[in-house]
């Protein structure tokens, strides 16, 4: 039988400094009313801590050597929720608009809130039909280190398949057997193919180079106005000239991408000069 194990107290000064913790670890802004799913969802790091409350966690947090310590925070605050060709309109889009627009290679595709890996292995399904295994380069990135090992272990469960093509399960995945029965896993050339690493989408990813398609879906919403800017410079910064950003269908960008063209389904196309410059800041 469950046992409920009784809700620790946080304290307004706790979720205040909690709160701004978090901000000031990954950009998001939250609530007040989130001060229950704050408690739920860091319960399971304090008894791994051992700590008897809020408080403990609190001065833990702030000393200079947790850094792993508040990396678990941020992979616990972060709305994680994703699955394999989430909207598929944005991947018919991107397959009959985009891809046959982008004619040099390799192209180069990000998906750049990639959670647990299940929209960068639907694009490498998706680039692998329509352009064969050359010709692409794939990177994934996520703030949260958790998700990006499970995105790079490519292991799910066959739950979260319902949108995925039944002929893509059979050529891109192996059914696991034994103990991982239940599940599957991602073939290993497409896992080669797709490279996983942790990125605040707040940072600059000059380093990482510029790209033909973004995907940089149901991410937005979390970001007050001027972040949500910012992030959007970033990205445009990396998007090269006639290249595809792709946004979640509840996310409204229009202000930040008016020097975009909209192309339907919550794609954007940058114009073929790369004056992004122009952008306000
Ligand atoms: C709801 S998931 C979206 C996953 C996928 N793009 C989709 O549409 O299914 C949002 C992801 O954004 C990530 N995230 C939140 N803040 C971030 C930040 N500042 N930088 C990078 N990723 C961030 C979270 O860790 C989470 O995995």
């Amino acid at each position: 039988m469950a046992v409920d194990v009784p809700s620790l107290k946080l304290s307004e000064q706790s979720f205040y400094i909690l709160r701004e913790l978090f901000e000031r670890e990954c950009g998001i802004h939250l609530h007040t009313d989130k001060k229950m799913l704050v408690v739920s969802r860091l319960q399971r790091r304090l008894e791994l801590r051992h700590l008897q409350g809020f408080e403990d966690y609190c001065a833990l947090l702030k000393q200079p050597a947790e850094a792993e310590e508040r990396q678990w925070m941020v992979d616990a605050l972060t709305t994680h929720e994703t699955f394999f060709f989430r909207a598929p309109n944005q991947f018919q889009h991107l397959t009959r608009h985009a891809l046959p627009m982008l004619a040099h290679r390799p192209l180069r595709i990000w998906s750049a809130a990639a959670s647990t890996g299940e929209e960068a292995y639907s694009l490498a399904m998706t680039l692998a039909e329509t352009l064969g295994a050359a010709g692409w380069e794939l990177l994934g990135s996520d703030i949260s280190g958790r998700a990006v090992w499970h995105a790079a272990r490519g292991l799910y469960p066959l739950s979260r398949l319902e949108e995925m093509p039944k002929e893509y399960l059979k050529k891109y995945c192996r059914k696991g057997l034994g103990e991982y029965a239940g599940q599957l896993l991602v073939n290993r050339s497409l896992r080669a193919r797709t490279q996983f690493f942790r990125h605040n989408l707040l940072d600059s990813a000059a380093k990482i180079g510029s790209f033909d398609v973004i995907f940089l879906r149901n991410v937005l919403i979390y970001f007050d106005p001027p972040r949500r800017r910012q992030i959007l410079r970033n990205m445009l910064a990396r998007l090269r000239p006639g290249g595809y950003l792709y946004i979640g269908h509840s996310e409204s960008a229009s202000d930040e991408l008016v020097e975009l063209e909209s192309v339907g389904h919550s794609a954007w196309r940058s114009k073929q000069t790369n004056d992004m410059q122009r952008m306000a800041p």
